[in-house]
Order: C-alpha cells, then structure tokens, then sequence
C-alpha cells in the first residue's frame, strides 16, 4: 500500500500532509511512502529527514500515481489528471458540496475523504484537522493582531510612564476563539468575549475572559455542539446590543461561523467607523464572507483608521507545528481505515465506519 506525500502548490501554502516523524510510523505499519522532493522544505522539513525516516524521494507523478494520496489543500485541475484511478485521496476539500473538481475525482473513481467533514464527536477528537488547524489560526491571528497594534496589549508601567491594557474582544468562541483568548490572556489584555451558544460563558471565564451577554430573545445552541443560525430579528439585535461592546475594543478579533453557511456580520461598518483610530480587527471568518462586512478575504486594509487583517491562511504561517499537526490527524485516521495483516495493511470497509463514512464524498449524480 503505497502513500503519496505532494508538494502543496496552493499560492502562500506552506504546509505539508506528513512529515517525518508520522511517515517513519507509518512505514513501521507496512505503508511505503512517496514523497516528492522539496515537499517539505518551507515547513522546516528536509527532503534528507524523510528519506531518513524511510521514504523514498519522488517526483511529482511519483508522489501522486500511489493507493493513497495525503494532500493539506484542495487538487486543482492538474492534481486530479496525476491521480491513480480507483485510488484514495485525503484531504481538507474546502468545498461544501460536490464541484467540478470533485466531481472529476469521483469520475475517475477515486474514493475521497474530505477532512473537514470528520465529525465533531469525542472518538474522532484526534482526527480533527479543522481544529488542530484553527487553534492554530486563533494563537496565530492574536499575535498578528498584537503586532500591527501601534499600542501594548499589556498593562505597562515603566519610568517613562504607563500603558492601560488593550481592550481586546473575541467574537465566536469556538476552536479557534478560545485559543484567541487563551494568548490574548498571556499577553495581558483585558479580554472580553462573546458568543452565541450561552455554554462557551463558563470556558470564557475559566480562561481569565470577561463573557458578553446578550438577551437576544432565542437560544444560539444547535445540534452536536455547533450554533444555529438566527433568525433575522435575532441577528438585527445582536448587532445592535453588541455595537457599543465593539466600539470600545481596541483589538477585534472575530471567529464566528457555522459551517457552511455565510458568516454572520456581527463588526458593522458603524461600528469601525466608532472605533479608535490605530485598532485592529482580525477577522478569521474572511473567506467565508467576513465577521465585517469591510474585511477583504486575503488582504490587510486601513478602513476609517482601523486595520483590518483579512488573512485566510494563519496556519500557514505556522507551518513547521501545523503540519505536524495536519499530519497526526492524517495518521490517527489512517490507524482506523486499516487493518494491519502479513501481506501489508488491509483497507476497511469506509461505508463500516461512522467516521470515514461521514467523510466520504458520494456522488450527487
Ligand atoms: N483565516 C484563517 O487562517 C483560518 C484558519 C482556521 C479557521 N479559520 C476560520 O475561523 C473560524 C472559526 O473556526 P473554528 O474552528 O473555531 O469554528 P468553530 O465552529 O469551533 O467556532 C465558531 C464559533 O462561532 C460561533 N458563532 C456562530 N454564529 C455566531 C454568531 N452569530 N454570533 C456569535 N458567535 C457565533 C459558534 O457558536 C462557534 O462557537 C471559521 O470561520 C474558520 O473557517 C480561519
């Protein structure tokens, strides 16, 4: 059973989908490994350091004619042509539903797993690229944040006088939210957060945070811990209650969605426009459409004096700890797809499993 470890080729992509500490112990389970040279080289990866692990250096056809092709970023056209047919693919498909790309995988026969369908359940923890990504993303975003600040996020107090800490709030405390709090915290801040499921209050607390409540007449809470969407009356009051919480923050950061559906404005131009000239919004939701409606997905821009940081890949700019990260969960799932036997690991039936089976991507033709 062959594995394939590409280059990613996505503009500003650093990461790789194994590195080899992982490919080392998948070689010790009867996989060999394929990877194709340079892969891992902006992730602080050598090609010498895998090859000490046991792979074998390729090019890219090599790395991708394989039974099992480990990709961090969605195939682009080329990709999809280099795939073995009947092969396996996995990776972060960032797609909701069946496209082009997909459809033309599906078409050659490949089975795919998308990672950021895996479920949110205890047993799949491990597994779970979206939040070993996104607790990255939350770390990242803050000390982005702290840095293009023109002003401490401390308390200071020095001989050449004092600082009063950053007011800083975090709008969606989920993965990537609570990991904002976590180092906003560390680096002094007053830390003030909000979301709309009311059980994240207790977590903002135990982290040092401030909860903001809001009454606004229905519960955010859905199904299997995420948050639903509001009504249009509920979104109205929300942006209206939290528009004075937000004019006072001078650092932003916003992380509120659910996936699959465009993200909730909550930072209202009003609200950018009231807040103090030199303040900074990171807004983690910019490829989905923005937390703000001013945030442009991909860019730093300066609107009414505020910096705006539209970033979509602050994992990337963690590369050496968000690959190896990536490629843990890759090998935890790869430890349930198969079973170890004389002749090399045996694929399972993915259709058998909850997990695998969520993940899978079935035709919708
Ligand atoms: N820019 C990047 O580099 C990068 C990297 C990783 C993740 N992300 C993005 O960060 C965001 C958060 O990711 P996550 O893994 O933490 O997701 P998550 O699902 O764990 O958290 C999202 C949180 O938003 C909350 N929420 C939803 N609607 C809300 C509303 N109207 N008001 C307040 N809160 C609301 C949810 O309750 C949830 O707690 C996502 O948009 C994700 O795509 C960005």
């Amino acid at each position: 059973m062959k594995i394939g470890i590409p280059l990613e080729t996505a503009p500003g992509e650093t990461r790789v989908a194994s590195i080899p500490e992982v490919v080392k112990k998948l070689i010790g389970k009867g996989f060999e490994v394929e990877v194709e040279a340079g892969a891992g080289v902006r992730a602080g990866y050598p090609d010498a350091d895998y090859t000490a692990a046991g792979a074998q250096l390729t090019d890219r056809a090599g790395a991708f004619d394989v039974d099992l092709l480990l990709k961090v970023r969605r195939p682009d056209v080329a990709d999809v042509e280099a795939l073995r047919p009947g092969g396996l693919y996995i990776g972060l498909l960032e797609s909701c539903g069946e496209d082009e790309i997909l459809s033309a995988m599906l078409a050659k026969g490949v089975r795919v797993l998308g990672m950021e369908r895996m479920p949110r359940t205890s047993r799949a923890q491990s597994m779970d690229a979206l939040s070993s990504q996104s607790n990255i993303a939350g770390y990242r975003a803050t000390l982005e944040a702290a840095a293009r600040y023109g002003r401490f996020l401390p308390m200071m107090m020095t001989s050449a006088g004092s600082a009063k800490p950053a007011r800083l709030v975090v709008l969606g405390v989920g993965v990537a939210g609570l990991q904002a709090i976590a180092t906003a915290r560390r680096l002094g801040a007053d830390v003030y957060a909000y979301d709309v499921r009311p059980e994240t209050q207790e977590q903002i607390r135990s982290l040092g945070a401030k909860p903001i409540e809001l009454d606004l007449g229905e519960s955010g809470s859905g199904e299997g811990g995420y948050a639903k969407e509001l009504s249009e009356e509920a979104k109205a009051k929300q942006q209206a209650a939290l528009s004075d919480q937000l004019a006072k923050a001078h650092v932003i950061i916003t992380t509120a969605l659910i996936p699959c559906r465009p993200a909730p404005v909550l930072v209202t131009e009003d609200v950018v426009k009231r807040m103090r000239p030199g303040s900074v919004i990171v807004d983690l939701a910019a490829a989905n459409g923005g937390n703000c409606p001013l945030t442009v997905a991909g860019e730093i821009v300066e609107r009414h004096g505020v910096t705006i940081v539209g970033l979509t890949n602050f994992p990337a700019l963690v590369p050496a700890d968000a690959s190896a990260f990536y490629a843990r969960n890759l090998a935890n799932l790869i430890e349930i797809m198969f079973t170890p036997s004389e002749s090399g690991p045996v694929l399972n039936d993915l259709a058998e499993d909850d997990i695998t089976a969520a993940m899978l991507v079935k035709s919708s033709t």
